[in-house]
């Protein structure tokens, strides 16, 4: 029997290569760029599965150049939003992400970007390495708090709720933002209170964003949200860049409107150098890489390479992210 031929469009740790090579014939795409777009056409056709990247999108075109054989699409990510989730359901494939494995480790550097814009670590590690560095000074490079301030989440799913945790033993006061209310057992556990989203701009001390980008969260924080936060307020970005108006961050930021933020996310992304953002300094950038620890990355890829090949066995995916293809 020949065996199903697949496409991954990067290299991934061999806890999904290696499964997925002794199962399959595989074409890896192995630059460190993603495949050009007529590439990825190209290399779709005739496919059995596909295991795509968040910079990948999929959508009605990628599907028709892969052709009707295609089984399954496995996205190496949690967040899927580089996918046309309807136009896979239509045609009865179903597709799969990445959820659980990377929460804590999602958590942990919206945390780490949250003290690191709080404190002003980038603007202080410039101060010691340009020679600025001359004595001690009272009024030197002062921040924020973060012990005893208002944490903000905006999402409560399972990255907010690590967040959530991470402020608690920080010592702060957690509230938080989510369409889908927590259980009163929940927000007992997690220390969390539920308030509506204007509230919660105006009396965050930081505001973390864990939601999904759908059209409703496109440019959530836009001037009329940050114009809502404290003058001294942090905003945190580890969800999707595009849920925040970066033009409305640059004035803001600029204008002293908030005091700082940290982004992990960013529109466009990647974020060229010469972006205004890059250059301030009250704004910490980093490449999108809050899930990128190596055991991190090698969970996701094994999940990734489980429902890839779930899906060409034609079981259903451990975790799909339309169920609704099994109806
Ligand atoms: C995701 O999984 O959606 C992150 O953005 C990358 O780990």
């Amino acid at each position: 029997m020949s065996r199903p031929s697949v496409l991954v469009t990067r290299l991934i740790p061999d806890e999904g290569l290696d499964p997925v090579r002794e199962a399959c014939e595989v074409d890896l795409w192995t630059d460190e760029l993603p495949p050009p777009r007529d590439e990825l056409l190209r290399r779709a056709a005739g496919k059995d599965g596909l295991l795509t990247l968040l910079t990948d999108p999929v959508d009605d075109e990628l599907l028709d150049a892969a052709g009707p054989q295609l089984k399954v699409v496995s996205n190496f990510a949690v967040g899927f939003d580089n996918i046309d989730v309807a136009a896979c359901t239509r045609r009865g494939i179903p597709a799969g992400n990445t959820p659980g494995v990377l929460t804590e480790t999602t958590a942990d550097l919206a945390f780490t970007l949250l003290m690191t814009a709080a404190r002003r670590i980038p603007e202080s590690v410039d101060y010691v390495r340009d020679g600025r560095w001359k004595t001690w000074g009272p009024m030197l490079l002062m921040g924020v708090d973060v012990h005893g301030a208002t944490l903000g989440i905006v999402g409560f799913g399972r990255i907010g709720r690590e967040m959530a945790r991470r402020g608690r033993g920080f010592g702060m006061r957690v509230v938080y933002h989510d369409v889908h209310p927590a259980t009163p057992d929940e927000e007992a556990d997690l220390g969390a209170r539920r308030v509506e989203m204007d509230k919660l701009l105006r009396e965050s001390d930081f505001v973390s964003l864990h939601v999904n980008l759908t059209d409703e969260t496109h440019h959530l924080i836009d001037d009329a949200a940050l114009r809502a936060m404290k003058p001294t307020a942090v905003l945190v970005n580890t969800s999707r860049g595009p849920v925040v108006d970066p033009a409305a961050l640059e004035r803001a930021l600029a204008d002293g409107e908030i005091f700082a933020a940290g982004l992990d996310v960013t529109e466009p992304e990647p974020l060229p150098a010469d972006h205004p953002l890059v250059a301030l300094p009250n704004c910490v950038v980093v490449p999108h890489i809050a899930s990128a620890s190596r055991v991190t990355r090698g969970k996701m890829a094994a999940m990734a390479a489980a429902n890839l090949l779930a899906g060409l066995r034609g079981e259903r995916l451990p975790t799909p992210i339309n169920p609704e293809v099994y109806e």
